[in-house]
């Protein structure tokens, strides 16, 4: 019954490594064939219906931006408004972050990075499920440069102080106190919300 369970729980652990891999392979392929740009000015993780990107491409339509998301739904809004804009310089992909790292062409170098309303997943056993690990700060700081600023936006006081101190802990990033927002647009969550913290960070 016991090794019943087990061969279950790793035949379903097989099966989503294999879904993983074709996953990645297809991004992979997709980034390949549209991605020809080294030079990423800004890479937006999460980025829902792409509204803030879209808003900020407008502003400055000849830096190359990329802005993905899990949900594919959302995407296909998001590149209904680049389209509709006819943005040739921004990209939008259906990706999860750590998969995108892992697959994005090496060559490829984040100018600025930026994170509006993650999911803040507030209980403790969830918070391993937050965009923000340790693992993460270290493989964006591979596709950075020295000065690369990340810029995170939250209305949850717990993960603000989160990502601070894992920053404040992080040899790849310091905090940039002195230093503006990127860009003032509102998001689709930050109209829902009553207030937000804000930080930047800079790549050592
Ligand atoms: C609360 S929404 C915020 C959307 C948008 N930034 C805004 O402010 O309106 C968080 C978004 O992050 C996406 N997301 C969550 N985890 C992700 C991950 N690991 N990789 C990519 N996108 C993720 C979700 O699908 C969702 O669209």
């Amino acid at each position: 019954m016991g090794t019943k369970i087990i061969s279950k729980q790793s035949e379903g652990h097989l099966k989503e490594l294999d879904r993983q891999k074709f996953r990645k392979n297809l991004l992979e392929e997709e980034l390949k064939s549209n991605l020809n740009s080294k030079e990423i000015s800004v890479f937006e993780a999460g980025c829902g219906h792409g509204h803030w990107l879209t808003s900020y491409c407008i502003k400055y339509p000849n830096k190359v931006c990329v802005g993905i998301d899990l949900i594919g739904q959302r995407i296909k809004k998001a590149n209904c408004k680049k389209n509709k804009n006819g943005l040739t310089h921004l990209h939008f992909f259906k990706a999860e972050l750590n998969e995108f790292l892992e697959v994005i062409p090496n060559k490829v170098i984040f100018e600025a990075i930026i994170f509006l309303f993650p999911d803040p997943w507030p209980k403790v056993r969830h918070h391993k499920k937050r965009m923000i690990q340790p693992n993460l700060l270290k493989n964006l700081a591979k596709r950075s440069l020295s000065g690369t600023s990340l810029y995170f936006r939250t209305d949850d006081v717990n993960y603000f102080e989160w990502t601070k101190s894992h920053i404040e802990e992080s040899p790849f990033w310091e905090m940039d106190t002195s230093a503006p927002w990127l860009y003032e647009e509102s998001t689709y969550f930050q109209d829902l919300m009553q207030c937000y913290f804000s930080l930047v960070a800079k790549k050592v």
